[in-house]
């Protein structure tokens, strides 16, 4: 049995390089999705694929930072899958710059799409969720969020807002058997990172990453599954890093174990 069978999901962001692996993912496990996205050529060659896959697919131009784009967005799953299931917001924009050098354009442009386009989407449907009594949100929240890391005051500020209303929106939405969670992706190879993550950037991460490697789009995708299934009924407001052990980390080094031996171990050479 497929994971999400018979589910309409919307996700933001559809084309980009995390969130277009969410549906396919997604459509994989059974969903019909909509690949929802500013860029609607992008939207449209990741519904294309998941066509020619055999999965069921629309893509849709939005603006999440405009009220009629975003809830016109949740209207058309409406009409097209016939409910909306799960919203996945993930439809995020990135500055770098330091908050000394951080103008109020930037500033707001950030803002506008990764907090008030969660908060637009995220209300749009759940207005709809709260009349079939279930539903699942999952934000896409970050690493920025929770740390201060350099360069990051705009981004990482709308991202640390949107985890709490992540809570927030559990909270409030619980009553209707509606479920909202996050999962903050690490460092994961994508075109947003391609442009905002310089040599020092990657460096800094793979230095205080324990897996020192950035993730793929898929290991997210699998976490989403997870989030949008039942198999996660009682996980209620919840931030799930998916960050190769970044948030568990503290000092870094490397130590051998005393109890180690360079002798090779017998079950990999038995037989
Ligand atoms: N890549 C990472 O390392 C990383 C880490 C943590 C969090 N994230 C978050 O994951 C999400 C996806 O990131 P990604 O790296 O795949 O980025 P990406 O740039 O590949 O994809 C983002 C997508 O959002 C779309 N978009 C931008 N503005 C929009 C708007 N106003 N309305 C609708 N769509 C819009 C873009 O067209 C793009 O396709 C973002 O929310 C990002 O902040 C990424």
């Amino acid at each position: 049995m497929k994971r999400l069978q018979d589910k309409a999901a919307i996700v933001t962001g559809g084309g980009g390089g995390i969130c277009s692996a969410i549906c396919e993912t997604f459509a994989r496990e059974g969903a019909s999705v909509v690949v929802a996205d500013f860029d609607l050529g992008l939207a449209e060659a990741v519904a294309n694929r998941i066509r020619e896959q055999g999965g069921r697919a629309m893509a849709c131009r939005v603006d999440v930072g405009d009220k009629d784009s975003a809830y016109g967005l949740i209207d058309t799953c409406v009409q097209e899958f016939g409910s909306v299931d799960i919203l996945v917001n993930g439809a995020g924009i990135s500055v770098n710059e330091l908050f000394i050098d951080t103008s109020i354009e930037d500033w707001e442009r950030v803002q506008r799409v990764n907090l008030t386009g969660a908060f637009l989407c995220g209300q749009a449907a759940a207005r709809k969720m709260i009349k079939r009594r279930s539903g699942r949100i999952i934000n896409i929240v970050s690493l920025s969020g929770q740390r201060g890391g350099f360069g990051r005051s705009a981004y990482g500020s709308s991202k640390a807002g949107l985890e709490i209303l992540t809570k927030i929106m559990a909270v409030e939405l619980s009553h209707y058997g509606i479920n909202v969670n996050a999962v903050a992706p690490g460092p994961i190879d994508t075109p947003m990172t391609k442009i905002v993550h310089d040599e020092a950037t990657r460096q800094s991460y793979y230095n205080l990453t324990p897996m020192r490697r950035y993730g793929t789009p898929e290991e997210i995708a699998d976490a989403m599954v997870f989030l949008a299934s039942d198999e996660s009924q009682y996980v209620q407001g919840h931030t799930l890093n998916v960050d190769g052990g970044f948030g568990a980390a503290g000092l870094i080094y490397e130590l051998k174990p005393k109890t180690m031996d360079d002798s090779p171990d017998p079950a990999s050479t038995a037989g």
